[in-house]
């Protein structure tokens, strides 16, 4: 055992995600820029055998590339491709859509909605910032733009789940999700601050993961999980950085504290590991939320079913109101491939 996980021991529990054959499945692993969680996730789920289908913004030739290298010694030839999506453009979420229907449809074993920000982990925003379509940045990619995607997939997810019996649905959110109210999920005059708003996006998306398991799990096999990974930001992972980029301030004090940072958070490996467990682990159960490989406790708002129907609800109005983003219809791709 080496020295940090020595010191890390009596604070922090790192439980690894137990391997399975995933050889045959296919998985969406959504944000898999370097060294950020779904990057991990991603490797991990395609040396265990599954074609993995990676998103970035841009480039995602780079980090395809990147995750095939670092896979290159082993004894099999890793099944990793990509494509690009941007979760604010609808356009994006829908050609991605489009683009893996016509080249991997007959079958979606697991979406990871891994990709979320966080943009002022430092301070807060008191004025949102807004997405070319209008919408606060933080609600609309974790939780608009993720629920558009998934709505987009489910048809697909669906025919899988009713054939192998066995496909599911991981959303990334937060701990934070707990200092939102359900309330403000559905008030459009809710006084604004960008923590309160990351939390309101990972709290729809835990209403959304237990409701998309109550529709689709036991008559579909389409189970809906929700985690949250751990503390992995800083030192590791880019979630602490975004929106600070161009400070030299924070860049020189982030530097200062990277030693401590890195003795109490996780490395991006350690933390995605709650999210490989809810992708992957037979003995897993959806419709529940997850930290450190198991079953834990979410806010009591997350437990109100009326809220997360209605939430499901006018979600699909909500989507369908952003600028060229009616769900798409993969429901007919999904009977022609199976014909
Ligand atoms: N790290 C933590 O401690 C922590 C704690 C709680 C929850 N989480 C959640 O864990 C998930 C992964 O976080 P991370 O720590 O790995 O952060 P990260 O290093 O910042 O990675 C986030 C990924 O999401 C992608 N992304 C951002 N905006 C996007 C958009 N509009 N469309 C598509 N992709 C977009 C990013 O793409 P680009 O590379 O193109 O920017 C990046 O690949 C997030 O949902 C985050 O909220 C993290």
């Amino acid at each position: 055992m080496n020295l940090r996980l020595l010191l890390r021991k009596p604070f922090v529990d790192d439980p690894f995600a137990k391997k399975v054959d995933l050889t045959g499945r296919h998985v969406i692993v959504t944000g898999v820029g370097p060294g950020s969680l779904g990057y991990e996730t991603a490797k991990t789920l395609a040396h265990w055998g599954a074609l993995v289908i990676v998103t970035t913004r841009r480039n995602t030739a780079a980090a395809v590339e990147a995750l095939t290298s670092e896979l290159a010694n082993e004894d099999f030839a890793a099944k990793i491709y990509g494509h690009e999506l941007d979760l604010c453009d609808a356009d994006s979420v829908n050609r991605f859509t489009r683009w893996y229907l016509e080249n991997y449809g007959d079958r979606l074993d697991v979406l990871v909605n891994n990709a979320g920000v966080h943009l002022d982990l430092m301070s807060k925003w008191k004025e949102p910032r807004l997405t070319q379509d209008g919408q606060e940045v933080q609600w609309r990619t974790n939780f608009l733009g993720t629920a558009h995607l998934t709505h987009n997939l489910l048809p697909l997810l669906q025919k899988t789940g009713d054939s192998h019996g066995d496909a599911r649905v991981v959303n990334v959110v937060s701990q934070i999700h707990s200092r939102a109210r359900n309330e403000a999920l559905f008030d459009s005059n809710t006084s604004y601050n960008s923590w309160k708003f990351y939390g309101l996006s990972k709290l729809a998306m835990i209403h959304f993961s237990h409701e998309l398991n109550r529709r689709f799990s036991e008559h579909n096999n389409v189970q809906g999980y929700c985690l949250h990974p751990g503390g992995a930001s800083g030192t590791y992972t880019e979630v602490a950085t975004r929106g600070f980029e161009n400070s030299p301030i924070i860049g020189f004090l982030r530097k200062l504290g990277a030693p401590i940072e890195r003795l109490f958070m996780s490395t991006a490996e350690e933390g995605a590991q709650t999210q490989v467990h809810c992708a992957t682990s037979p003995q897993a159960r959806g419709g529940h939320y997850y930290l450190n490989c198991a079953v834990s406790q979410a806010s009591a708002d997350t437990q109100d079913t009326q809220v997360a129907l209605r939430l499901w609800q006018q979600t699909q109005d909500w989507i369908n109101t952003l600028p060229n983003a009616t769900i798409e219809s993969t429901a007919n791709v999904v009977s022609l491939n199976n014909r």
